[in-house]
């Protein structure tokens, strides 16, 4: 998740599968499930026999379409809101609030301050205002007090523990005297290989076959627990990933002195906020820089990515074109990410749906 190391990046994507049975609405049980940066071609690059098993027996949705921006804490959070980025608040892995007068920062886990979080109420909260128990494994956010709550249950976040030990959390819950009705579920990968290796690579292979395994093993446990008859079963991504490379990278300090702004995102769309009076000479030093760079006046941030309306998106928002890179100087090393920009999809689930928007997913797990 925080990692980025080589050039990779998020394009829209994702997968969705889902199993829902007929179940009393009281017996009505949700473990939704996401792969970080889990392309949705990746199902058919290797044998992925798991995946097929769950889309031969429930729903396969075969794109769903990420909001703007496409970062995991963003998408995570309008997974289980409903809501675009702008009406939820997070809305970036990186941020600044000028009227908090705070930092969040995914890069050092300085995520934890609840105002950040408030702008929305996640699922989890619905669930348990409604009466119910909720638990969580490391699903993005899960481990913050919002709203002065926290999931019934919920794990720390903590990469380095296994997916095994997520999942025997979410099988304990679901079993004990006063079972979940809502598991969430959230694993790194394909992600951090994905930055690291290039989602082309041929490399990808094995990540996605252990990604494929990942599921089985989930499966097994769920059908010995005697669950897998008795829950929906959601399996998803945030967004996916594209190839990006040293040839396309757009280095700020090319056009700009780094004295006249602060720079509170990177890329694919590098948030730029002015120092004091100095809106015009970085505007207008930025505006015409790079024929694969897009800058915005806030104001002028088109509608449609529903990125506008909210205090945290800063002044100047630089946005590449799919596989280049924004940094600010090349000596911090490349950290190639991107991630498409626009969806124009939407379509509510059935089996002949194609494609569907994330923020829709929501609706499912409600
Ligand atoms: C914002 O916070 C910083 C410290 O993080 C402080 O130096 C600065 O004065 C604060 N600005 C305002 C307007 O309160
Ligand atoms: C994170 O998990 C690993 C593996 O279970 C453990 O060794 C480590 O102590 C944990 N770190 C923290 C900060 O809890
Ligand atoms: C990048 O940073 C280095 C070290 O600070 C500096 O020497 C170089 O001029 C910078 N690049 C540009 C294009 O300004
Ligand atoms: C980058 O810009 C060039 C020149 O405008 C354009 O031809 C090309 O299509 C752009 N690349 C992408 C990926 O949009």
């Amino acid at each position: 998740m925080t990692s980025k190391l080589l050039c990779a990046a998020f394009i829209l994507a994702a997968l969705t599968l889902s199993i829902t049975f007929s179940l009393q609405p009281d017996q009505q049980k949700v473990l939704l499930v996401s792969f970080d940066g889990f392309r949705w071609d990746y199902l058919y690059r290797v044998p992925t026999p798991h995946f097929h098993y769950v889309m031969k027996y429930g729903v396969h949705v075969k794109q769903v379409t990420n909001i703007f921006i496409t970062k995991t804490y963003p998408n995570h959070y309008t997974l289980v809101t409903g809501l675009f980025a702008e009406n939820h608040g997070i809305v970036a892995n990186d941020m600044f609030d000028p009227i908090l007068n705070k930092s969040f920062s995914l890069d050092t886990m300085n995520i934890y301050d609840s105002e950040f979080w408030e702008e929305a109420t996640p699922i989890w909260i619905t669930n348990q205002k409604a009466g119910h128990t909720s638990g969580a494994a490391m699903w993005p956010g899960t481990d913050v007090k919002i709203h002065e709550s926290f999931p019934t249950h919920y794990m720390l976040y903590n990469e380095s523990v296994s997916f095994e030990e997520r999942v025997a959390k979410i099988i304990e819950w679901f079993t004990s005297k006063e079972p979940i009705n809502l598991g969430l579920l959230y694993w790194e990968d394909p992600d951090d290989m994905g930055h690291h290796l290039g989602p082309d690579s041929p490399l990808m292979g094995p990540v996605i076959s252990d990604i494929d395994n990942k599921l089985g093993y989930l499966i097994q446990m769920l059908k010995k627990a005697n669950l897998w008859n008795t829950l929906n079963l959601i399996i998803t991504s945030d967004h996916g990933m594209t190839q990006c490379s040293e040839e396309r990278v757009i280095e700020l300090d090319q056009y700009l002195d780094k004295e006249h702004y602060l720079l509170i995102d990177q890329s694919p769309v590098a948030a730029i906020l002015p120092k004091e009076g100095k809106f015009d000479e970085v505007y207008e030093a930025l505006a015409h820089a790079h024929p694969n760079m897009t800058v915005y006046k806030k104001e002028e941030i088109p509608e449609r990515w529903h990125y506008k309306y909210n205090t945290r998106v800063q002044p100047i928002i630089a946005v590449a074109d799919e596989g280049w890179y924004i940094l600010q100087n090349k000596s911090e090393g490349l950290m190639c990410e991107y991630v498409t920009i626009i969806s124009s999809h939407s379509a509510s689930l059935c089996a002949k749906v194609d494609v569907m928007d994330n923020k829709a997913l929501y609706l499912l797990v409600e």
